[in-house]
């Protein structure tokens, strides 16, 4: 992505310059403004000054509608092309590449708790291999937090009830500070934290050394079994519910007749207000599960029902 970009704008990201850019452009094309406002400013109080006899007092200036016309024609231009650039940036944030690893986030009053596929979890850091991507999928427990990297120009709400995503690909190695950008309550200011960007051998090091009891996917196997969803999505069950192997990142008919994507969104509404993704064909019978699964166990489960589609973060 933007491969464009000068040199002398290196940023931690491809992402981080491409906002930089956009500020200088910003920067630059609200600079045009105020000059061009200046010069008139100041040639027309040089010009009509008490003293300058030159002045023509009496000149009628007759109405010039190819002025007025390209002067607003060229500025909505110009400002709606920076919106687009914008707009651009913040939706490419939505985008991750395929290959980003994904990494899952919980917001709590007062830490960031951080959950690998591989079962390792971390508060108040986020390790990763340089030359990744991550991409984060995000909730909170309680309240409004905002999960802000000032070096990589991240800045995403996380709020509660809904899933945020966004993703970073960093270019050097280091460790980068992590803020919540949204007061949320008394110790706000110390809802701090680190990422932590190493070299590919040294991370799988430190993944190694973490206490795992199973990757994510194994430990929402285990939730699975204990809230007894297979009750009714297996094969064997007697209660018909649509099964759940290959369900993520297919396109689901539902009942109401509308079409989504089964991604990590669709799959924790889908167990938090069943009622509203009722698949095209089946009885709503699945009872909510809000209040009765922590966000922790929403992230297991969720990795789990993914691994039922995706080979690679199977449970091993
Ligand atoms: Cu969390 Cu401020």
């Amino acid at each position: 992505m933007q491969t464009w970009i000068p040199l002398w704008l290196p940023g931690e990201t491809a992402h981080a310059s491409a906002v930089d850019l956009l500020f200088i452009g910003l920067l630059a094309s609200g600079g045009l403004v105020l000059l061009l406002l200046f010069a008139l400013l100041l040639r027309f109080a040089i010009h009509y000054r008490a003293g300058n006899t030159d002045a023509d007092r009496d000149h009628r200036i007759k109405k010039s509608w190819t002025w007025e016309v390209s002067w607003t024609a060229a500025t909505l231009l110009a400002f709606l092309g920076l919106f687009v650039w914008g707009a651009q940036l913040y939706l490419n944030l939505q985008d991750a590449p395929k290959d980003a690893l994904p990494v899952y986030v919980v917001a709590k009053q007062w830490m960031w708790k951080v959950q690998h596929l591989g079962g390792q979890r971390e508060i108040n850091e986020l390790h990763m291999p340089l030359g990744s991507a991550v991409r984060l999928i995000m909730s909170s427990q309680d309240v409004i937090h905002s999960f802000f990297i000032p070096a990589f120009r991240i800045k995403r709400d996380v709020v509660p009830g809904a899933t945020q995503t966004s993703w970073f690909r960093p270019r050097k190695p280091g460790v980068f500070h992590l803020f919540c950008a949204e007061y949320c309550g008394t110790d706000h200011s110390r809802m701090t934290g680190r990422i932590v960007v190493m070299e590919p051998a040294g991370f799988e090091q430190w993944l190694s050394r973490q206490d795992v009891t199973g990757t994510l996917a194994a430990q929402g196997g285990r939730l699975f079994r204990q809230f007894g969803c297979g009750g009714c999505h297996s094969s064997g069950a007697t209660v018909r519910a649509p099964t759940l192997a290959g369900l993520y990142g297919k396109a689901v008919s539902l009942s109401d007749g509308s079409m989504e994507i089964a991604d990590e969104r669709f799959i924790r509404d889908a167990i938090l207000k069943p009622r509203g993704k009722i698949a095209a064909g089946y009885e709503p019978l699945m009872p909510s599960y809000e209040g009765k699964m922590s966000e922790d166990e929403l992230v297991q489960i969720t990795a789990y029902i993914k691994a039922l589609a995706d080979p690679a973060e199977a449970p091993r």
